[in-house]
């Protein structure tokens, strides 16, 4: 075989300049970031009427709160007057919202309670803060910002069935939140959960834990699940290691104690998104064996940052322009397929 047979053998990855391209990363906003189901929160953070909490995806302010009828709301934290944003805390109770500029007030589902400057509330689309498509499923709440989109257990009916048997997950309490930038595009993120080759040399512990012969990494409609046997494990129950389209990771920790952590990565710039963290269990008060594993989980992410923010630098080099894929990093290709596919995809009706 010649060296251009050989090349051609191989499936390449994603071109690089799609991790670099301001152009790109504008366009990922618009066809995939204001076009997805994505996680917001968790209903334990607005358990109570009048609890708030605000949030940002691909720069758009927004806002969850629970009204007076104990309804989940979620709108733009815009003020549909000039377009100042309304609420400046991350989280809070409030019996109403109010704009800082001229003083208009919301009730707690967004609409206009009062305007000030005007003798009457009936002010057509600017009578309200713009509602977003909302949705909980297992007590997570997951927004879609383009109003068209299908409901969410509908295009993502997979996941739905899957997660069904884990039914602590409807109470659990999102106890403890961590946050860190990250200095590398999304899609490097995910491309290093979706493949574990790199798992013996970079996290030891992880390997010695997890039987990494018997590492399995299934594909499903717009997600995939990993999961392997603990080394002394005896149970059926594994820990399962979800990524759903387009930016969230679910770890589900089945068993007495059942618990899951999330983390969301958010897209920043280019070369930079925010990673959420988050824990949830049954109870406030954690136990040794859920603090070791929050020290275990955290220790594997921290080894993951390093090698990310690493990858990032060899982007924007002459080096080569896009990299290979190995035989088992079946599911980054994946990923980067759906990725082709909705980039491609100019009909934003459809709101995956
Ligand atoms: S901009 Fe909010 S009241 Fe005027
Ligand atoms: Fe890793």
């Amino acid at each position: 075989m010649n060296k251009t047979e050989t090349m051609e053998a191989f499936d390449y990855t994603l071109p690089y300049k799609t991790y670099i391209d301001p152009q790109t990363f504008a366009e990922e906003k618009e066809k995939i970031f204001l076009n997805s189901w994505v996680l917001s929160g968790h209903t334990s953070q607005v358990e109570k009427v009048g609890d708030f909490f605000t949030f940002e995806i691909a720069g758009q302010p927004l806002m969850i709160s629970r009204d007076k009828n104990n309804e989940l709301n979620a709108f733009y934290n815009i003020c549909p007057h000039r377009g100042t944003k309304v609420e400046r805390n991350e989280q809070g109770n409030k019996k109403i919202f109010m704009c800082s500029y001229h003083g208009w007030t919301f009730k707690l589902d967004g609409k206009l309670n009062k305007a000030p400057n005007f003798n009457t509330n009936d002010l057509g689309n600017h009578s309200c803060m713009t509602p977003v498509q909302l949705e909980v499923y297992k007590s997570m709440i997951f927004v879609n910002l383009n109003p068209e989109a299908k409901p969410m257990t509908e295009i993502r009916e997979e996941l739905v069935k899957d997660l069904e048997k884990y039914t602590f997950l409807d109470s659990l309490k999102k106890i403890r939140v961590t946050e860190r930038v990250i200095e590398a595009n999304w899609k490097a993120v995910i491309d290093n959960y979706l493949e574990c080759d790199h798992c013996k040399l970079a996290h030891p512990e992880f390997s010695k834990t997890f039987d990494m012969k018997n590492y399995h990494i299934d594909l499903h409609d717009g997600y995939t699940c990993q999961y392997s046997k603990l080394t002394n494990e005896t149970s059926e129950e594994h820990a399962k290691f979800y990524w759903v389209w387009p930016n969230l990771m679910i770890s589900i920790y089945p068993g007495k104690d059942g618990n899951m952590t999330t983390s969301q990565i958010l897209p920043l710039s280019p070369n930079r998104s925010l990673a959420i963290y988050s824990y949830y269990f049954q109870k406030d008060e954690m136990t040794e064996e859920q603090k070791e594993l929050i020290r275990f989980v955290d220790q594997v992410r921290e080894e993951d940052f390093e090698l990310v923010e690493l990858l990032q630098t060899g982007f924007d080099t002459q080096a080569f322009k896009q990299g290979i894929y190995s035989p088992q990093e079946y599911a980054l290709k994946y990923f980067h397929q759906r990725y082709e596919e909705e980039m491609d995809n100019n009909d934003l009706s459809a709101g995956r």
